[in-house]
C-alpha cells in the first residue's frame, strides 16, 4: 500500500528551481532515503511534505487524503508527520523531558511517563530526563529529538540529515538505533541524506536527486550497480567507466572481454565495473596495466593503474594492503562479475 505519494512537484525561490518535477511513492512501512549533494533539493522536498512550505505545483497524497493541491493545504500540525531535523533543534532553555513532552496534550504525570517511555526506546538513560540539551552529547540530543518527533506517534517520520553532526562511529551506531527504533515501531521513514553509505544501508528504497530532480529511484542494489548515467554512478561510489564496443553480451573493452548485464545492446556505449568487481595479480590472466601511483591508508591502499595501449586510460582502486606494489609494477587485472552497460 502507498502511503505517500508525490505527483509533479515543484517550488521555486526565485531564479532557483528548488523542486523541478519529484514524482515518488513511498510504501506503508518502508523506509525510503533521499540522497544528492548540498543544495539539490533535499530540505525543500521535506519541508513541503511535512507542511512549513507550499509547493507551487503538483501534489502531497499521504494515507488517502489530499495535504497538498492546487486547492489548498493541510496544516502542518494535522498531517501526523514527525520531523528530525539536521540539529535536533532542541529548546535549549527546557529539560530534556519538557523537551519530549513539548506540544503533548496531556496531564504532566502522563506526559513524564511517556517520556521516560520514549527515553526506553531510543536507548537513553532515564536519569537524563532532567537535564537540559547542552548536558548531553550530540548523538544523544539526536536520539531526543528523535524521541520527541515519537511522541506524537506520527504516521511518517522525515529525517533531515540527522546524523551528519556526529562523527563516524557515532554516527553509525546512531544511524542502527534509530532504524531499530522506527523498524520496531512500524513508522515509514523518508530519510535525507548527502552520504550515499548512509542511504544505501539505511533504505530500501533509494531517490538519487539532482538539482530538484530525482536522477533515479530504485532498490539499494539497483542505483548501485544499475546506475543510470556516469554521474549517478559515481555518485554512489566509486565506478571505474570505460569505452565499449558491445555485441552479442560482451564488451570490447580496455580491461579486455567483458560479459554485459544488457544483452540486448550492440555498438559503441560507455560501461561500468565497481572496484570490488576488480582483482590485481602480479601473474596471470587478465588485462595488463602498470601501476603509476600508490597511496598507503592503512588497511587500503589506494593506486592508479594505466592500461597498455593506445589512449593510455587509467583508474584508480583501493586495494587491501596485504600487497606491496611499487610504482612502475606491471600486473595483471581480473574482473568479476557483469559490466553494466549505461542506457
Ligand atoms: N528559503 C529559501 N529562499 C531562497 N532560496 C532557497 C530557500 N530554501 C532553499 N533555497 C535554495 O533552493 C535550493 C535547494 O535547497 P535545499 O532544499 O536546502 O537543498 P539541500 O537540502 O539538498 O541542501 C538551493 O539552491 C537553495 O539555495
Ligand atoms: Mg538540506
Amino acid at each position: 500500500m502507498t502511503l505517500l505519494q508525490l505527483t509533479s512537484l515543484s517550488k521555486r525561490y526565485g531564479a532557483v528551481a528548488a523542486l523541478d518535477g519529484v514524482n515518488l511513492s513511498v510504501a506503508a512501512g518502508s523506509r525510503t532515503a533521499i540522497v544528492g549533494p548540498s543544495g539539490c533539493g533535499k530540505t525543500t522536498l521535506l519541508r513541503l511534505v511535512a507542511g512549513f512550505d507550499e509547493p507551487d505545483g503538483g501534489t502531497i497524497a499521504f494515507d488517502g487524503e489530499m495535504l497538498a493541491d492546487a486547492s489548498g493545504q493541510v496544516p502542518a500540525h494535522k498531517r501526523g508527520i514527525g520531523i528530525v531535523a539536521q540539529d535536533g533543534c532542541l529548546f535549549p532553555h527546557l529539560t530534556i523531558a519538557q523537551n519530549i513532552g513539548f506540544g503533548m496534550e496531556a496531564e504532566r504525570r502522563v506526559k513524564e511517563a511517556k517520556a521516560a517511555e520514549l527515553m526506553d526506546m531510543v536507548g537513553l538513560d532515564r536519569a537524563m530526563l532532567s537535564r537540559k540539551p547542552d548536558q548531553l552529547s550530540g548523538g544523544q540530543q539526536q536520539r531526543v529529538a528523535l524521541a520527541r518527533a515519537l511522541a506524537r506517534s506520527p504516521r511518517l517520520m522525515l529525517l533531515d540529515e540527522p546524523f551528519s553532526a556526529l562523527d563516524t562511529g557515532l554516527r553509525t551506531a546512531t544511524r542502527k538505533a534509530v532504524t531499530e527504533v522506527l523498524t520496531a515501531a512500524g513508522i515509514t521513514t523518508l530519510l535525507v541524506t548527502h552520504d550515499q553509505a548512509e542511504a544505501l544501508a539505511f533504505a530500501d528504497q533509494v531517490a538519487v536527486m539532482r538539482a530538484g530532480r530525482f536522477a533515479q529511484v530504485g532498490s539499494p542494489r539497483e542505483v548501485y550497480s544499475r546506475p543510470v548515467d556516469p554521474v549517478t554512478a559515481a555518485f554512489l561510489g566509486e565506478a571505474i567507466v570505460l569505452p565499449a564496443t558491445i555485441a552479442g553480451g560482451r564488451a570490447e573493452s580496455p580491461l579486455g572481454l567483458l560479459p554485459v548485464d544488457d544483452a540486448s545492446r550492440q555498438g559503441r556505449a560507455e560501461i561500468m565495473l565497481r572496484p570490488e568487481q576488480i582483482s590485481v595479480f602480479q601473474t596471470g590472466e587478465g588485462a595488463s596495466g602498470t601501476i603509476t601511483e600508490i597511496n598507503f591508508c592503512g588497511p587500503t591502499t589506494d593506486v592508479r593503474i594505466a592500461l597498455g595501449g593506445e589512449g593510455a586510460f587509467s583508474f584508480r582502486l583501493d586495494m587491501p594492503s596485504r600487497e606491496t606494489f611499487l610504482p612502475g609494477d606491471r600486473v595483471r587485472i581480473g574482473v568479476t562479475g557483469t559490466a553494466h552497460v549505461f542506457r
